[in-house]
């Protein structure tokens, strides 16, 4: 009887809890437009909803960006204490910009979902977790990390979108372009194999008209020649355009555009600061969803919810107090609440109506403006590069658990001795402007430095002294004698093989360690590879070797090169 009533007593407070939520309807793209399953037109009211990270400067930050992150859908206090205010607002959609898959986030996505909101959220982390714009890879590491986020959210079912990069490709540097686009195939070829219906988005940064529709058209063009096929399903730009009571032909110039772009677009930020009038008067909202744009555009998310100062000027609308339990919002806030509050869907033109538009040719590279090339890089193969590590007969051995810069720095002395001796690190080197990709391009960039590490103890006769790197490296002692170039051919037949990439391996965690130990399973991935193998490891180390030699730094005493 006293079993009895707890039990009863437990499974109301379970029913109080947790009130059996209608599930949100999934929303799919028809050619350039979102729809929900009962057929209306779906656009997206949102705003963005992420902590402000702090910037560390550094070498591997060249770019300045935050450094750190906050994983605000992991916080489902915050959530429940920010719903009313959501609620105020009137939104469908947040956008959130960093995620840790090995956090929970149920608390925080069931609030979500039981108010009717979506999530879009940036598979990216900082430094090391994006592909890097000015060195980009598309390796084990970084997919690894996408499909554990993939894991961690796919069962909710308020995600929208997941957005496979922010910014990575500008206006100065575009060779990020043919990773981003391998990487939004592959995480389609991934959804698909999992029967996600969330759409593969990216968010770029504004420019001028001709980059902007270079990004745009190449995420997006006709690649009917390529097997499988890719585009992304949701474009979106950060624009910042309209400034405080502006005209409403501000954007036709982009409208015009954009009038033929083949799949979904938004804004994946807007509401520019430093206007007149200040506070924000948010005009711009009315015409972004009134027919005149709602034919090319699918809403977007209005900057930001948190403080998040950017330029000099705030842009944050909610500060949470200081212990974080209360939150004041600001004026920018009310306006934006009203104007979000009086917009009307435009539930047209209706989904068995829409006619898809082809997509537009790949746009024309060239030297000066698009130096990007259509070949993409192949998917990075976790078994391949496992398979790999463990054949490698010289491998990196951390000593201590931060060691991306250090791989970037080492990666430079390697090759620079390498080159001596007449050998390229062309193998791991890889380029989104010539399109040549070598083998080892797409291994972990700790596996990287272990191949150049063997070459280099091969080249010289192995001999012990070889295989040190003041300390950073070591004899793997259970290779074969068949030396890194035949491990690479044995291990990697298909370099260029594009397939739908497996669930990812188990994570291992880092344990830098002086001990060896090589005889660890050859399957797995690159992060349960070989022992010398910790982690995964990131482009931004090797960016660090890179901007080394750059500004004239030798390695190893010679100065190196990739071709
Ligand atoms: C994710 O969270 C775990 C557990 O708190 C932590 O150990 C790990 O460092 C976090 N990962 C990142 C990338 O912040
Ligand atoms: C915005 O501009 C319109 C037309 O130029 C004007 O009538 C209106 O007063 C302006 N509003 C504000 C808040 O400046
Ligand atoms: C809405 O669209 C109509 C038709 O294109 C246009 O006449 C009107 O000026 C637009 N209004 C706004 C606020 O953009
Ligand atoms: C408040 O929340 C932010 C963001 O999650 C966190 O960084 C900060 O440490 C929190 N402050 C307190 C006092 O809990
Ligand atoms: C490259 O693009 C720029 C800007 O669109 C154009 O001015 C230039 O003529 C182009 N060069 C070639 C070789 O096509
Ligand atoms: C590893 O390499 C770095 C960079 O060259 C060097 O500073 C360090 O002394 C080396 N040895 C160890 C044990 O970290
Ligand atoms: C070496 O690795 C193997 C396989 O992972 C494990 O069984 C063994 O205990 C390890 N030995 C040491 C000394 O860590
Ligand atoms: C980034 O580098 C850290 C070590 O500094 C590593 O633990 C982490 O796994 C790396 N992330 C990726 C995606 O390579």
């Amino acid at each position: 009887m006293f079993w009895a009533r707890v039990l009863a007593a437990t499974s109301l407070l379970a029913l109080a809890l947790v009130p059996p939520i209608a599930a949100l309807p999934k929303v799919s793209r028809t050619g350039r437009y979102l729809y929900t399953e009962d057929g209306n037109r779906f656009f997206i009211k949102g705003i963005a909803y992420q902590t402000q990270g702090l910037i560390v400067s550094g070498p591997d930050n060249p770019l300045n960006a935050p450094s750190t992150f906050v994983d605000n859908l992991a916080d489902g206090a915050a959530c429940t204490r920010d719903l009313p205010f959501f609620q105020k607002l009137g939104i469908n959609a947040i956008r959130a910009y960093a995620a840790n898959s090995s956090l929970d986030h149920d608390s925080c996505m069931s609030t979500l979902t039981g108010a009717g909101i979506y999530v879009i959220l940036d598979l990216t982390l900082p430094l090391n977790g994006s592909i890097d714009t000015t060195l980009p890879a598309w390796g084990t590491n970084t997919l690894d990390q996408y499909l554990r986020t993939i894991d961690a959210f796919e069962k909710y079912d308020n995600v929208l979108a997941y957005n496979i990069g922010n910014e990575a490709i500008t206006p100065s540097a575009t060779q990020s372009a043919p990773f981003i686009m391998a990487a939004a195939r592959d995480i389609r070829a991934y959804l698909n194999s999992i029967s996600s219906s969330a759409l593969v988005a990216y968010a770029s940064i504004d420019g001028s008209s001709d980059f902007v529709d270079n990004v745009a058209d190449f995420l997006a063009c006709d690649r009917s020649a390529d097997s499988p096929t890719a585009s992304i399903d949701l474009f979106g730009l950060n624009n910042y355009e309209w400034c405080g009571n502006a005209s409403i032909t501000t954007f036709d110039g982009l409208n015009s555009r954009f009038a033929d772009y083949g799949v979904a677009a938004y804004f994946s930020e807007f509401g520019s600061e430093n206007c007149s009038p200040n506070p924000r008067v948010w005009t711009e909202i009315p015409v972004m969803f009134n027919s005149s744009m709602t034919d090319v555009w699918s809403g977007g998310c209005a900057f930001s919810y948190f403080p998040d100062i950017s330029r000099g000027h705030q842009f944050g609308m909610a500060t949470p107090s200081a212990d974080n339990s209360t939150i004041s919002t600001n004026a920018d806030f009310d306006n934006l609440a009203a104007q979000f509050n009086a917009v009307t869907f435009v539930n047209s033109p209706a989904k068995a109506s829409v006619t898809t538009i082809a997509p537009a040719a790949c746009p024309t590279a060239n030297a000066s403006a698009w130096p990007v090339s259509e070949t993409l890089p192949p998917t990075p193969n976790d078994a391949a590069c496992a398979c790999l590590a463990n054949a490698l007969s010289c491998v990196f051995q951390p000593t201590n658990p931060d060691y991306m810069v250090l791989v970037g720095e080492l990666i430079g002395i390697a090759c620079g001795l390498l080159g001596q001796m007449g050998g390229t690190c062309a193998d791991i080197s890889a380029s989104g402007e010539t399109g040549v990709y070598g083998t080892v391009g797409m291994c972990d960039p700790t596996i990287r430095l272990s191949y150049i590490f063997s070459q280099y103890y091969e080249a010289s006769h192995r001999a012990p002294t070889a295989c040190s790197f003041s300390g950073n490296a070591t004899i793997n002692s259970g290779a074969g004698a068949e030396g890194a170039s035949a491990a690479v051919t044995s291990c990697i037949p298909s370099p260029s093989a594009v397939f739908t990439p497996s669930p990812p391996p188990v994570l291992i965690p880092v344990a830098p360690t002086s001990s060896t130990n090589h005889s660890g399973s050859t399957s797995g991935g690159a992060s349960t590879g070989g022992s010398g193998m910790r982690a995964p490891l990131s482009a931004r180390g090797i960016l660090a070797g890179i901007i080394c030699v750059a500004a004239g730094c030798m390695g190893g005493g010679m100065l190196w090169t990739f071709a």
